[in-house]
């Protein structure tokens, strides 16, 4: 950056950062806090001054550094986590390599964030909801093989709130019945099972770097991939179907059946595509925040630890199980109500709320009870009852790496409270 602009940005960081900040004061236990700063911020704003903002040199840069990170072959980055899950979704029915056909069933876990299921669907797929296990909040496996029919053709799987699904059941149902398998791994960057990060078990894996999520680039995702085609064939997608940035763009999988010479190649289309693609500003600040990422996500174990041995010393909330060749990154604290605080959710939430705790369902909560549901055809909401336990018994909280231990401990007063104050009481009339 140019020394005047330099000066001007130190100014406005001075006149903006603490006020910033300060928007976030409704709660004092906010959802998440930003985990930007001056790094992500001048990165970007290198970009502006430069005129670096379509998607180039940092974006492959990016690419390259987060691909090593997961430990996958190549990585393709997207303007959202959610596109993540279309690009993955839309190569399973790529023209050009089609590895499913319109109809083809594909099982999707009943509590998720909805465009994982959309994903699957405006792909031409049937999605089928599977129920999922409140002591995981991932997929049940019993459940799974119930819902399989002989149209049955991939698991779109999805590690919930950074707890790793046990990824060798899954591997060994899918082997045994012939099954594809994709992860949605936007809430779960950095949880691994058998010491390999997720977004390797299967053809790809999405990642979301949304605000609230372990990293951010303001909006932004990755798709990971595990062969050089599907880079090429994931990068064709993202970009309106053109050729531009492939390995091998004439020759490749991907360069179309058409006589290469009777189109310029700087305007090549080889197959249809979306325009996906992220701004280099995005790719600054995920350089940065990358440097961060085990450091926010070791601080955001170390207090979710502490949280954890609170949990476990209470008898109306438990949190989740993680499976034992499981490493969970955690990004949330998410809740299960049990015992005598089953039933009293709403007014526990709205406690919490007053009380200055930001709080949240875990996610769509049960997807057959969304009104949206119905576009995946018939579903009866009460088909999924772990999926009902997680929507009427569960929420989360936050976990954010910028705070200190104290926050911790007043949460945790806080809940002691909202407990004695809401749960305790009716039981009380109850009994009486
Ligand atoms: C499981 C899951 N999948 C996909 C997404 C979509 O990511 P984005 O918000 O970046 O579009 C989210 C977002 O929260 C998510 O939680």
């Amino acid at each position: 950056m140019n020394p005047d602009s330099q000066k001007a940005f130190e100014a406005w960081m001075d006149d903006h950062l603490e006020p910033a900040a300060s928007e976030f004061g409704r709660y004092w236990y906010p959802l998440t806090v930003p985990t930007f700063g001056r790094d992500e911020i001048a990165a970007a704003m290198d970009c502006l001054v430069n005129y670096r903002t379509s998607m180039g040199a940092l974006t492959r840069e990016f690419e390259t550094q987060f691909a090593r990170y997961i430990g996958c072959h190549d990585a393709v980055m997207v303007n959202s986590g959610s596109s993540a899950d279309l690009l993955l979704a839309y190569n399973l029915v790529n023209p050009l390599n089609p590895r499913l056909e319109a109809g083809d069933e594909v099982l999707v876990p009943a509590v998720t964030w909805p465009t994982q299921i959309w994903s699957p669907l405006m792909a031409g797929l049937k999605v089928t909801l599977v129920d999922v296990d409140p002591e995981t909040l991932n997929v049940d496996f019993d459940d799974m093989r119930r819902r399989l029919t002989p149209k049955t053709k991939c698991v779109f799987a999805v590690h919930l709130m950074g707890n790793p699904i046990d990824m060798k059941l899954m591997k060994q149902f899918c082997e045994e019945h012939g099954l594809l398998l994709i992860e949605d791994c936007c809430e779960s960057l950095g949880s691994k099972y058998d010491g390999n990060h997720v977004g390797n078990f299967g053809l790809g894996g999405s990642f979301s770097f949304f605000f609230s999520h372990h990293m951010t680039t303001m909006e932004g995702g990755m798709v990971t991939c595990h062969n050089e085609d599907d880079a090429d064939a994931l990068r064709v997608l993202r970009a309106h179907g053109w050729s531009r940035g492939l390995q091998t763009p004439t020759t490749g999988s991907q360069s179309g059946s058409a006589n290469p010479s009777v189109v310029d190649d700087r305007y090549r289309f080889v197959n249809w595509g979306f325009n996906l693609r992220p701004t280099e500003l995005q790719a600054a600040f995920g350089l940065e925040q990358l440097k961060k990422l085990d450091g926010m996500n070791d601080r955001r174990r170390e207090l979710a630890a502490r949280f954890e041995s609170y949990a476990e010393s209470q008898s109306w909330f438990g949190s989740f199980e993680t499976p034992v060749a499981g490493e969970a990154s955690p990004f949330a604290l998410p809740l299960l109500l049990k015992g005598d605080a089953v039933g009293s959710r709403t007014e526990l939430l709205a406690h919490l709320e007053e009380a200055g705790v930001e709080t949240r369902p875990v996610v769509t909560g049960n997807f057959a009870r969304q009104p949206a549901a119905s576009l995946l055809g018939p579903v009866d909401p009460t088909d999924y009852p772990g999926a009902e336990w997680v929507h009427e018994q569960g929420f989360y909280l936050g976990l954010s790496p910028m705070m200190d231990d104290l926050k911790i401990e007043r949460l945790i007063r806080t809940l002691d409270e909202a407990y004695a104050a809401v749960v305790r009481p009716t039981q009380v009339r109850k009994v009486a």
